[in-house]
């Protein structure tokens, strides 16, 4: 089976759909490449709208040689030079006019690759070939620089009779039945991204070539609950923050929702008390911040619990857990936080005890920890050496101190 993205991939500039003006000045920049200031064109514009396939129909039908650089495979400075090195200086085998794509820039991430982009930005004025960069958010002040040394192309977010069209065609030429109406359904449902309409067409009617609403109704459901867990899994599984703040990003649930989802999926990822006891710090500050919006409008604490919830949570753990977890969701409610956070923290610190008395922590906290925490309470010189003995947060610190 082919996967329709493939299958009915435009080739040619014309069968690609609502990009005509931005075709058109990419036309212009290569045919009058020599006497252009800026060596490259800077392409960008959400994901799925045609601007990959716009530089290979336009090599296709300008007879150029197209050699891509996919910039997320690029892993430092010096494959950089290397790949674009040659690729900008190298004749091309039969003499035909390079077309140079460096596709998908912003996967070259922030501070570690700063020199990679760099190095990018400085060996386009070399090059004497076209060379096309995309991107999604050009924006980003990493790409400051950049923007400055390209022409700069936007793509046009597609609306949704611009994807209707293109689903349209694909079902006519799969002899899918449909209506109208659902099919307009599935178009405005992928927001302006045709890549993912033709997937969900496709995910539709693999059983039978018809497309029904109820099918729709179904995709709808299991996409959101696929957005949701895709969230979870970018803040459990990532230690990166620059990673996890994006998490809710595309995510519809409410915050209180959102909430709910962490809540109730952290214990079983993060499975060190540690981890956990820091990670349900965060969720609680979150909680707090969130009720101070429910009593008093303070809207602008929303940007502080969407970085707890993910980065937060994030950077809260050691290091990644390898463990698969099914990711569910939850019907209770958030005041039990509290009491579990309360827990952690012992938890977390008894674990540091039993760890140093070579005991279990089930041990501690019924033996030892009463008696840990009245020396702790009482005794100065005892707190010090206990606390940088155990490596203790200032958290649990203050824990013990109550
Ligand atoms: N304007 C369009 N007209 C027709 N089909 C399109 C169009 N845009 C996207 N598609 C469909 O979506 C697929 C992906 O397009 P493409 O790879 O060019 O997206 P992109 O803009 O480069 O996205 P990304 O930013 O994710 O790389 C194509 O193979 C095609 O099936
Ligand atoms: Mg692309």
């Amino acid at each position: 089976m082919h996967p329709f993205t493939l299958k009915y991939k435009p080739v040619k500039t014309n069968e690609i759909i609502g990009q005509e003006i931005a075709i058109k000045k990419l036309k212009k920049f290569i045919s009058d490449y020599k006497k252009q200031k800026k060596k490259a064109v800077l392409v960008y514009g959400p994901t799925g709208i045609g601007k990959t396939i716009s530089a290979y129909a336009l090599a296709n039908e300008m007879d150029l040689e197209i050699l891509e650089v996919n910039a997320s495979d690029i892993r430092n400075k010096e494959q950089i030079e290397q790949k674009i090195g040659s690729a900008i200086g190298q004749q091309s085998l039969f003499f035909k006019q390079k077309l140079i794509l460096i596709d998908e820039i912003d996967g070259l991430s922030g501070t570690k690759d700063r020199g990679g982009l760099l190095a990018i930005t400085n060996m386009l004025e070399k090059s004497s070939f076209p060379i096309i960069l995309t991107a999604t958010n050009p924006w980003d002040y990493k790409f400051n620089k950049l923007r400055r040394k390209t022409e700069m192309v936007e793509f046009l977010p597609l609306n949704y009779i611009e994807i209707f069209n293109i689903l349209k065609k694909i079902c006519d030429d799969e002899k899918i039945k449909y209506e109208d109406e659902v099919l307009k359904g599935l178009a405005r449902r992928a927001g302006n991204d045709a890549r993912s309409a033709v997937n969900d067409l496709q995910t539709l009617t693999i059983e039978a070539k018809e497309l029904t609403k109820k099918g729709l109704e179904e995709l709808g459901e299991r996409n959101k609950l696929d957005t949701i867990i895709n969230a979870l899994f970018k803040i459990f599984k990532s230690t990166d923050p620059n990673v996890a703040i994006t998490a809710f990003e595309n995510v519809e649930e409410k915050l209180d929702q959102q909430l709910l989802w962490i809540d109730e999926n952290l214990p079983k990822e993060y499975t060190k008390p540690e981890d956990l006891a820091k990670a349900y710090d965060k969720l609680s500050k979150a909680d707090v911040f969130n009720r101070r919006i429910r009593r008093w409008q303070h809207y602008r604490f929303l940007v502080y619990i969407n970085a707890l919830i993910t980065a937060g949570i994030a950077v809260s753990k050691k290091e990644r857990y390898k463990h698969r977890i099914q990711y569910k969701p939850t019907g209770r409610l958030l005041k039990l936080w509290w009491a579990k956070q309360k827990s952690m923290k012992k938890k977390a610190i008894a674990e540091k005890i039993a760890e140093k008395t070579h005991s279990s922590s089930k041990d501690v906290i019924k033996n030892s920890l009463p008696y840990f925490q009245l020396a702790f309470k009482k005794n100065k010189s005892f707190r010090e050496s206990f606390s940088e003995e155990l490596d203790l947060s200032k958290e649990e610190v203050e824990w013990l101190r109550k």
